[in-house]
């Protein structure tokens, strides 16, 4: 390199690669090229001159606290890509005695939001606080206040994305929101630019890492729900209290921001579907094995181009380009070759379908500390070289239903199912459920019965029964499993998983 600083030296125009231009030794020769009379053009390291971008951390917990290591750990590195300085000016916290690592300046350390607001230096909030009331509130008053906001939270977008991006329009800010689904996994920045050319068909993700983790454990080890959850907790995957983990509320708050990105709906939790996986048991599971399947928790959400729509459409093209979605959260039994059964652990993994790209699938940590914080910090870059302000321009997320889609009515959705009975065991009994079946025009594809089990005081045997069926419509489905948990013959309630071929 100082060889070709020389050979530059030697011409007339002596140009200076921002590079050196710090180093001693660059200004020594600058110096001497000046005093033979060349002229000496120098390219400034630009970083040096540009304001800083003011950063503000509502939140120094998990997040908070990962997206301060990598500012202090690689400010060099950051400020590189971001073509300037990453300040941190404030922390908002709400315990100002509470120990933090990595430790925190007093100066910096406020449990006033108002000192964010009122900091003319402050050109970007990142909240991650987490819950809704509270966030929203902050939110809400620092786009008033003229920062941009970065966030984390699904649950604060899914419920009140529509008030906020209008907010940020409305204040000539931006949001940014990557680290609100996959943790690490960039795939919002993938579904907004990387596959903006296409229209996208399909999205089915497993986006809750907890219950991954606790699948996980109840498949391959045989272990039981409450014991792997236990683990998850003192891992830190799950939070003292998982429901809205194992619910499936946190895969439908992230399915909801991503089904706004991909298919331009708005919609609001209600309209997801969601069952969890608090009632998986090892008899279902070890069907599953037994037929070449797992069970996942899968967010799932796909277009589709039959059978009438649930809302009248509010498209604007016509009813000729109208096309369907439909959705859901659920356990779903799947292949054990399939790409996303064989995603183990806290990992997340998406598989997206596009018209042009065809199938993708990304996969990462979906959670933790700095997988989360690295998508934070991906935003906060994106902000400061303005990338982040023009996708929320073009974007319009969240401003009203836009493009031909429709919500379809679940019922008429097709799945083949899973379907596991506690029967008597005595004749007459797989007469009636397939009469049942029959009657709704579904097909079996395989059966399962086993020797039977030892069921306590009962005078007749239970046994499960295992069916599988072919597509059938949802509606048909829970019409047929109604009857047959009515059978006299019949343990109620039957088990059933949608099964994705
Ligand atoms: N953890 C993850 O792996 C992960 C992954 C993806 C997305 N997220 C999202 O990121 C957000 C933050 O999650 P987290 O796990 O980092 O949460 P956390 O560990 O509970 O941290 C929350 C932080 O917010 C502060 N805080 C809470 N209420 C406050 C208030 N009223 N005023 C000021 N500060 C307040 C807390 O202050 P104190 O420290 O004083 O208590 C704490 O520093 C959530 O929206 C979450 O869904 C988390």
């Amino acid at each position: 390199m100082e060889d070709s600083w020389l050979s530059y030296g030697a011409r007339r125009h002596l140009t200076c690669p921002h590079l050196f231009s710090r180093s001693p030794w660059a200004s020594t020769v600058a110096k001497a090229a000046l005093a033979q009379g060349k002229r000496l053009n120098v390219v400034f390291p630009m970083i040096e001159f540009m304001e800083p971008l003011g950063i503000a951390l509502i939140g120094y917990g998990t997040v908070g606290s990962g997206v301060a290591r990598l500012l202090l750990d690689h400010p060099e590195r950051l400020a590189a890509r971001a073509g300037r300085r990453l300040e941190l000016r404030h922390v908002v916290v709400r315990d100002l005695n509470k120990p933090r690592e990595p430790d925190v300046a007093p100066a910096l350390l406020t449990s006033d939001l108002r000192q964010v607001i009122d900091d003319p230096g402050v050109h970007v909030a990142v909240e991650v606080v987490g819950g809704i009331d509270w966030a929203r509130r902050a939110v809400l008053d620092l786009l008033a206040a003229g920062k941009h906001v970065v966030t984390a939270n699904k649950a604060l977008l899914a419920t009140h994305g529509a008030e906020i991006f209008d907010a940020g329009r409305k204040h000539g800010r931006a949001i940014a929101f990557e680290a609100s689904v996959g943790g690490g996994i960039p795939i919002i920045n993938a579904l907004c630019q990387g596959l903006a050319a296409n229209q996208i068909l399909s999205l089915q993700g497993i986006l809750n890492g907890t219950c991954n983790f606790i699948l996980t454990g109840m498949i391959e080890l045989g272990r039981s729900y409450r014991d792997v959850l236990a683990e998850a907790q003192s891992k830190g995957y799950a939070e003292a209290d998982p429901t809205m983990d194992v619910d499936g509320t946190d895969s439908a708050h992230k399915l909801a921001i991503l089904v706004q990105i991909a298919f331009g709906i708005a919609l609001p939790l209600s309209a997801i579907q969601r069952r969890g996986i608090a009632d998986i048991d090892q008899l279902d599971i070890r069907f599953a094995r037994e037929l070449g399947y797992t069970i996942k928790l899968l967010a799932e959400a796909w277009l589709l181009q039959e059978n009438p729509p649930l809302t009248p459409s509010p498209s604007p093209r016509g009813s000729g380009e109208e096309m369907q979605l439909a959705l859901h959260v659920s356990p779903v039994m799947l292949r054990q070759s399939a790409p996303l059964a064989l995603v183990r652990d806290a990992y997340n993994a998406l598989f997206v379908v596009g018209d042009a790209v065809g199938n993708t699938l990304y996969y990462g940590r979906g959670a933790g500390q700095m997988p989360t914080a690295s998508a934070v910090v991906a935003d906060l870059i994106d902000m400061a070289v303005g990338r982040a302000q023009q996708t929320f321009q073009s974007l319009r997320l969240w401003s009203g239903n836009h493009g031909p889609v429709v919500l379809r009515d679940p019922s008429t959705m097709r799945s083949r199912f899973y379907l596991r009975m506690m029967v008597e065991d005595r004749p007459g009994v797989m007469a009636d459920i397939t009469r049942i079946l029959a009657n709704h025009r579904i097909s079996i594809s395989s059966v399962i019965q086993h020797e039977a089990l030892d069921h306590g005081d009962e005078e007749i045997e239970i046994v499960p029964l295992i069916i599988m069926t072919h597509t059938v419509t949802t509606g048909s489905f829970n019409d047929a499993l109604a009857e047959i948990d009515a059978l006299k013959s019949v343990r109620p309630p039957s088990v059933y998983y949608p099964v994705g071929d």
